[in-house]
């Protein structure tokens, strides 16, 4: 039986194609629901290694950093990548990838199983929200199967209110970083971060995942994963097929919130944030 699609509708008309799952929208891949609720049930081995993002953070990115931390070498790895990614993937697949796996999703914490919570080694990813919802707009008119053909306007609206695939982006980030203070099985990695010193991070995820990688590997690496070659190789996560040209590499820059917020967007958000986040000490770069 196909699992059942729903759409957001924004104040323009224009649709939004999602399913939910656990009461969150979520891009409508094949089998989701199905997918998220084994997921649920599924046990990984220890060594595996996770990334938890809201969309458009830099979660591709960060992946193939850490894919190629552990593989040791600074080269790009042949893998069928939408696998690795949970919402699209079955427990069979995961069982079936290579160990020790690096798999990603932008799955909310609850739907996580306890024992991966407990056990493994978990990359958490931040970015500032107003980048994100730039990316993430962008995205979705990119994405055949979200079939969106809004303006911005319209999908910040939506947006700031979290009604849009994947939900909020800050219930998303607090729960995430409510649950991960004083544990050592966390390392919380920001956007910026990455994008001003890629090679220091790549230390700091080696470090955390205990990988001897000295520092030219780390710098290969860093080269590697440069903006501008992974936008020239096109690597994506998930082939043509599947998804439609989505943007994993759009402009990949820090603070193009300021070419797509009008001045009062910008004053709305900052309202909201100082509402939102005031008891909270999320590490996300917001004032750039
Ligand atoms: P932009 O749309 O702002 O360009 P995710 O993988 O979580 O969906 O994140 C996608 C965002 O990360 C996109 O942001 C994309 O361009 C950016 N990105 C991907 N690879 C990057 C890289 N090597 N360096 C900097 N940004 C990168």
């Amino acid at each position: 039986m196909s699992e059942e699609v729903s759409k957001i509708v924004d104040s323009d008309g224009n649709h939004m194609v999602v399913k939910y799952a656990n009461g969150y929208p979520f891009p409508s891949f094949e089998k989701l629901k199905d997918n998220l609720d084994e997921f649920k049930k599924w046990t990984p081995k220890p060594q595996d290694v996770f990334l938890f993002a809201y969309p458009s953070s830099g979660t591709h990115w960060l992946w193939e950093v850490t894919c190629m931390l552990i593989e040791g070498k600074a080269e790009r790895l042949q893998l069928e990548k939408e696998h690795y990614m949970i919402e699209n993937s079955s427990s069979k697949t995961l069982d079936s990838l290579k160990e020790p796996r690096v798999l990603n999703a932008h799955v909310y914490i609850e739907q996580v199983p306890e024992c991966l919570l407990e056990n493994n080694k978990i990359i958490l990813i931040s970015r500032n929200p107003k980048d994100t919802a730039v990316s993430w707009y962008n995205h979705n008119v990119a994405d055949l199967e979200t079939d969106y053909t809004g303006k911005f306007p319209a999908f910040y609206e939506l947006f700031r209110v979290g009604n849009v695939p994947n939900g909020d982006w800050f219930n998303y980030n607090k729960t995430w970083w409510e649950w991960s203070k004083g544990r050592s099985n966390v390392l919380w990695v920001t956007y910026e971060d990455a994008k001003s010193d890629l090679k220091s991070v790549t230390k700091q995820i080696a470090k955390f995942l205990e990988i001897p990688a000295s520092d030219e590997l780390c710098q290969a690496i860093a080269q590697e994963c440069t903006f501008k070659k992974m936008k020239a190789e096109k690597h994506n996560l998930l082939p043509f097929e599947l998804r439609g040209d989505m943007s994993f590499y759009r402009k990949g820059q820090v603070g193009d919130w300021k070419n797509w917020f009008t001045v009062a967007q910008n004053e709305d958000f900052d309202q909201i944030w100082d509402e939102k986040m005031k008891d909270c000490d999320l590490p996300v770069q917001f004032t750039i």
